[in-house]
């Protein structure tokens, strides 16, 4: 079955409680939170204090998306607030496998996160490291941005590359990810997806849930 996360960066922070609780009933297998700190992108969002207080609040899984430099700072912060899986920015630390065996040991799981601009093939010596990869539609620290089409052919390529090297490692999709494409990157061998104005700005956010889940599995 696929992995579905809603990034509550599309939320409306008035209604950031109710939002998750939704999600959650609906069958989204974790809660998204972005954190950016004004520097590696031009946004700034969210914290540990957003994730221990989601944590205290619900029995939902809480996938942490580091969208800053030095990803390595913060990794005892956010297994602190309970996060449950922590994906970084590939380029954003000098040791990466460092980073990535820390994450799992702290019993995290460990997602890398590609730019759109990256070739694939930058994650052939980590992958044996990861728990997941993700494939960023956009380019980080906005929701709702343009979908980079380039994606599709880079998620088939990575698929390819697991296939035949006999390696079971999810690949996702993050940023601008909606029904329709998100039926496209299935087919192509995505099975994790995160979603986030997809999700929350539908008018229901369950039937918008419900129709993901038919389509991703
Ligand atoms: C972009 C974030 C995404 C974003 C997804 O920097 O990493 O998680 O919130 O939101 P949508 O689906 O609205 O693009
Ligand atoms: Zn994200």
């Amino acid at each position: 079955m696929s992995i579905l996360s809603a990034s509550i960066l599309g939320c409306n922070a008035m209604f950031l409680g109710e939002s998750i609780e939704e999600a959650e009933e609906a069958g989204a297998d974790f809660v998204h939170v972005d954190i950016m700190d004004g520097v590696y992108v031009k946004n700034i969002a969210f914290g540990p204090k957003t994730v221990s207080d989601i944590k205290s609040f619900s029995d939902t899984k809480v996938e942490v998306h580091l969208e800053l430099h030095n990803p390595e700072n913060y990794v005892e912060m956010f297994d602190q607030a309970g996060a449950d899986a922590l994906v970084f920015q590939l380029g954003t630390t000098a040791n990466p496998i460092r980073l990535l065996k820390e994450i799992r040991t702290r019993g995290m799981m460990a997602g890398i996160a590609l730019n759109p601009a990256d070739p694939w093939e930058n994650l052939k010596h980590l992958t044996d490291y990861a728990d997941y990869i993700i494939m960023m539609g956009v380019e980080p620290g906005f929701g709702n941005q343009v979908f980079e089409e380039s994606v599709y052919q880079k998620v088939g390529e990575l698929k390819e590359f697991f296939v035949s090297t006999r390696r079971d490692i999810p690949i996702g999709a993050d940023g601008s990810v909606d029904l329709e494409r998100a039926h496209k990157l299935k087919a192509l061998g995505a099975d994790w997806f995160i979603v986030g104005s997809a999700i929350f700005s539908a008018g229901s956010r369950k039937d918008q849930i419900a129709k993901f889940r038919t389509i991703i599995g």
